[in-house]
């Protein structure tokens, strides 16, 4: 039998310090719950005529698609919009969008620029809106992420995340504060450039104290990576910074994940595996690295025994749904 929560009803999720402790693993949980449901051939009706509008500024595969069909898995329906499509922010503010499309569907996933435009199709849409992504925070890819740990190494607890890269971007910031509240230790990585924000930062050593675990930040990555069980990394340059990229990959060279830094753990015959967001730069094989070849991360750590990736990004669309039929299903005990 699902179960969920009944304070998760009707919730937005803007960033994860939106809900409490319990609540983010609760959704965990039931993602592990209707991933089970859909493995065994289930494709209900939880989300039986419920519709979501998909608002997307920047681009996007896994949760473009993951909230696509997370809708039609259980009888809702998904409608994709972009900037060109509609009259966002061009001939119609995004309070005025979010009243009107508030009205129309039962829920908004919103993947964009600033943070400040989903807390407003939050604050004036009148229905449950879910951050897909900002330049600030990217909180529903960090439920896939610990959804992840958990299924590889059976639960969360003692275990060390190490992320390496641009410390202070969307999924950093995310990742820290999903790692605090879920008593997982977090070290960063990063260039002092790219250190986190101390803001940021600050809120999520809190969490982390009260749930007895620290933080910590390294410009060394040998050393910051000792004793990690989870290597993660995301790409140099995101989305909307594109004109950093030469400087960004200059600056971030070093912090690229290959064979060596994951022996750097010394954990490399125990408890270690290797994460990252997707899409990744481990090849040649896209427009930005043919000549180049791999940034961030190897080809022979992406391709390893150690990578995780693929059913992290299969989680993507897990934990979405979770967050849906938490917020709009009206049944429970299905
Ligand atoms: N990880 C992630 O958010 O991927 P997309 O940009 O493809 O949605
Ligand atoms: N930090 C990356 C994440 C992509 C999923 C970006 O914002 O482009």
């Amino acid at each position: 039998m699902l179960t969920w929560m009944d304070s998760l009803k009707g919730r937005s999720l803007m960033r994860l310090a939106s809900f409490t402790d319990e609540e983010m693993l609760n959704l965990v949980d039931l993602a592990a719950q209707l991933k089970a449901r859909r493995r065994a051939g289930v494709r209900g009706d939880l989300l039986h005529r419920k519709n979501i509008a998909l608002i997307f500024e920047k681009s996007s595969t896994r949760t473009r698609n993951s909230s696509i069909i997370a809708a039609r898995d259980e009888g809702g329906g998904a409608e994709y919009l972009t900037r060109p499509d509609i009259h966002f922010g061009k001939k119609e503010s995004v309070k005025d969008t979010a009243r009107v499309l508030g009205r129309i569907y039962d829920g908004i996933l919103f993947r964009g620029f600033l943070q400040k435009t989903c807390e407003e199709l939050a604050e004036f849409s009148g229905v449950p809106v879910w951050n897909g992504l900002t330049d600030d925070y990217h909180p529903t890819q960090i439920l896939a992420d610990l959804l992840t740990i958990k299924e590889t190494f059976g639960d969360l607890k003692d275990c060390t995340v190490a992320y390496v890269g641009d410390g202070r971007n969307n999924v950093a910031n995310s990742l820290m504060m999903g790692c605090a509240k879920a008593g997982v230790r977090y070290i960063c990585c990063t260039p002092k450039e790219l250190w986190p924000d101390e803001a940021v930062l600050a809120e999520a050593e809190e969490v982390a104290k009260r749930n007895g675990v620290d933080i910590r930040v390294f410009d060394d990555p040998v050393k910051g990576v000792k004793g990690a069980n989870v290597l993660y990394t995301d790409v140099w340059v995101s989305m909307g910074e594109e004109a950093k990229t030469a400087e960004r990959i200059k600056m971030l060279r070093p912090y690229q994940i290959n064979m060596d830094l994951m022996r750097a753990t010394g954990n490399i015959d125990g408890k270690l595996m290797f994460l990252h967001c997707l899409p990744a730069f481990h090849d040649f094989n896209t427009e930005v690295t043919k000549t180049s070849g791999a940034l961030e991360v190897t080809d022979e750590v992406f391709e390893s025994k150690y990578s995780r990736v693929f059913d992290e990004s299969e989680n993507r669309m897990h934990t979405i749904k979770a967050l849906f039929v938490s917020a709009l299903c009206d049944r429970k005990g299905v």
